[in-house]
């Protein structure tokens, strides 16, 4: 199923985007790789948007076996592959290509199983019945909705700058579940139990302005940017008395897990990943 290659020689893997030098993927795929035995390397691609169809097929045909996708190319991954898993077609988003004998790019999309496995199996939360609210309107937004509705929740609202793309999210998924698109000036209380930051604007250090009431002590806060120190989003939260205010590492090591057993048939033991960015942080 997989490419020739070099006897002994590390299979070759990756993640393409658009800023990505800030990425820990390499980290986290080497303490996978080193705690499951498999010789592999994992290399990052800066690849902006006009040229991510070309270079990924090109680090396709050099051998490459597997790419993470990130922002801002999970929708172009969507429609560059050949063949979608069920989860990556509902969202129309790809965060993992694998690359097959006979040229045949399969997309896979771990990033919502990535955020609920982090809310359920490491924060401990339950997700039925619970009123979560999403910012953002994009791929990442796009990957977690369906495994969110999922989990049943009690509604979710998905805010967005650009109100249609959130409202054809709704539109999309509602056989999934209770879900609308919105503006973010329309959104109201009562305040939600959970409110995911899928934007990105946490990436040029704003915060997008929302109105009162969404937020209480209760709310479960989770940027799914990640990085040393607070960012706009957690300021936020913080700033209105919430007690639960998380960053996206739990989510950006468990869609890894999924995508390393994707590749490589082996799901790896998250906790010392986990342990080692929490030190970071
Ligand atoms: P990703 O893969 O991270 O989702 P994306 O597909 O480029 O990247 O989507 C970025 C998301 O962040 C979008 O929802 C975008 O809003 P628009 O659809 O209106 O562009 C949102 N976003 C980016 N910068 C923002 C900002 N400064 N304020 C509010 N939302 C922002």
């Amino acid at each position: 199923m997989n490419l020739p290659h070099e006897a002994g020689a590390p299979d070759q893997y990756g993640v393409v985007g658009h800023p990505v030098k800030h990425s820990w993927s390499p980290f986290i795929h080497g303490m996978f790789a080193k705690s499951a035995a498999q010789n592999l390397v994992y290399r990052l691609f800066d690849v902006v948007p006009d040229d991510f169809r070309r270079e990924t097929l090109r680090l396709m045909t050099s051998g490459v076996r597997g790419l993470n996708v990130t922002l801002p190319h999970k929708q172009a991954a969507a429609e560059l592959v050949n063949e979608l898993t069920p989860r990556a077609a509902r969202a129309q988003a790809v965060n993992t290509i694998a690359f097959f004998e006979g040229s045949t790019l399969l997309g896979d999309n771990t990033d919502g199983v990535g955020l609920t496995a982090d809310l359920t199996r490491n924060m401990g939360i339950e997700l039925a019945g619970k009123r979560v609210l999403i910012l953002g309107a994009g791929g990442a937004a796009r990957g977690v909705v369906g495994p969110l509705l999922e989990c049943e929740l009690g509604s979710l609202a998905v805010a967005n700058r650009t109100p249609y793309k959130a409202r054809k999210i709704a539109e999309e998924f509602s056989d999934l579940g209770d879900v609308v698109g919105c503006t973010f000036a329309e959104l109201e209380g009562p305040p939600n139990d959970l409110i995911v930051n899928a934007t990105s604007a946490s990436l040029q250090g704003v915060m997008p302005e929302l109105p009162d009431g969404l937020v209480d002590e209760d709310t479960v806060c989770y940027d799914m940017a990640y990085g040393r120190g607070d960012t706009p989003f957690t300021l936020w939260a913080r700033g209105l008395n919430a007690r639960t205010v998380v960053k996206g590492w739990g989510m950006l090591v468990e869609q890894a897990a999924e995508s390393f057993l994707l590749w490589r048939g082996i799901r790896p033991n998250t906790q010392a990943v986990l342990e080692a960015l929490a030190r970071i942080d």
